[in-house]
Formats: C-alpha cells, structure tokens, sequence
C-alpha cells in the first residue's frame, strides 16, 4: 500500500521519532511505500488565513486553495492508507496537526458544510506518545475523547475504512517504556 505518514513532534530525536522510525522501518520491511509528511520539518501553518476562512464557510467558494493545501491533498490521493505519529499535549494532537486537519479537509474535498464526504482511504494507525499512563488516560475521559474526536470525527467519519489507535503510554518513566513501545511500533508498521 501506499502509506502516508504525519509525523507531528518538533524533533526526529525525541522519543515520538524514535517512534516514527521503528514504524516506518516496519512499513518498509512489509513493503509498502512509505512518504512522511513531518510537519514542523515543512514548516506547515497550521493557521487558516481570512481568506480559505471566506472558502470553508462557504462564503466565497471561489478563493484558491493555500499551496500547501494542495500539495497535501496530493499526498492524501496517492496514498490508500494513513497514519500519524504525536505526542499527546494538554489531551489532544499538536495544534499543528489540529490545523492540518482544519486547512486540509477543505471544502469539496473533505465535506460539502455538513455532509462528510470519502477521503477514499482503506486504513488509518493513529500512534499517540503519552506520559501519562493508559489506566489514567481511560479514568480521566481522555482516551476516550481521543477515539471519539480522531479516530470517529477525523478519520472513520471521512469513509476510512479501518482505524486503529495505540497509545504509547507513560512515558514519564521513559527508560522503563521506551524499549518496548519501540517493538511494538515497529510490529505495527509490520502489521500495517
Ligand atoms: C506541551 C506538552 C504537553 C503535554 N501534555 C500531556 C498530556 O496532556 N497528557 C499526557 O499524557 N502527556 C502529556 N505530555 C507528555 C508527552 O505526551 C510525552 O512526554 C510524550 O509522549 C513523549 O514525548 P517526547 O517524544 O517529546 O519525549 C505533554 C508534553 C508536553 C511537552
């Protein structure tokens, strides 16, 4: 398959990289054809301008496209799957990813105002880095939030087929987590 993956995390050496390139080292050894999209490496503006702002609320469906929105639309047609490396900050994505969803899923391409339309995509891995641990990310609701705002409302909620989440959880105590969260985003990239 062809997999597009966002990396969100301002450093390739950061324990979310690390991350990154055991996933993407497993998409590889499985076959696939891998494109990584890091977003702080492209400087992507995660701000919409007034301008794709008059686009997306429908005002003037007439204003062009930021290139950039282009440009990663394109990934978006030649890809069949997705994925999405971060690290998880105050419950949620990186704003810059927030913003990618915001400017990327424009109109006529993600949605037409309320209907969703398909981003004709078979499967998405969403792998979030956390500090805190998983049994306290369920307690507090944040998982959950997760499921329902990533995996429902950004990608199942756009025609993708199969979505799958893996927190790669507390991360406070990175020598003790690390190694292993390491195998295990290896083993889904090779399972991808
Ligand atoms: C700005 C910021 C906000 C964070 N917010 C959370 C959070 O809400 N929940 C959580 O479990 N961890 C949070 N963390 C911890 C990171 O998710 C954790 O350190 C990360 O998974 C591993 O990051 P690293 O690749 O930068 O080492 C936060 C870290 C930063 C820098």
């Amino acid at each position: 398959m062809n997999v597009y993956v966002l990396f969100a995390h301002p450093s390739r050496a950061s324990f979310t990289g690390q991350a990154l390139a055991a996933f993407a080292q497993g998409l590889e050894e499985a076959g696939h054809q891998v494109q990584i999209g890091d977003l702080y490496q492209m400087g992507f503006d995660p701000v919409m301008d007034p301008s794709q702002y008059e686009r997306e609320s429908g005002k003037d469906l007439s204003s062009p496209l930021p290139q950039e929105v282009a440009q990663e639309q394109a990934k978006l047609e030649w890809a069949d799957g997705l994925a999405f490396v971060f690290p998880l900050w105050w419950s949620d994505c990186p704003a810059i990813l927030k913003g990618w969803f915001e400017k990327v899923y424009s109109y006529g391409f993600a949605h037409r105002h309320e209907v969703n339309l398909s981003l004709g995509l078979k499967k998405a891995q969403v792998i979030a880095t956390a500090g805190h641990p998983l049994s306290h990310l369920e307690s507090t609701g944040v998982l959950g939030a997760l499921k329902t705002v990533l995996v429902q409302s950004r990608l199942a909620g756009l025609g993708v087929q199969d979505v799958r989440l893996e927190v790669l959880d507390g991360m406070i105590a990175p020598q003790s987590n690390g190694p292993k969260h390491l195998i295990r985003a290896h083993q889904l990239g090779l399972e991808y």
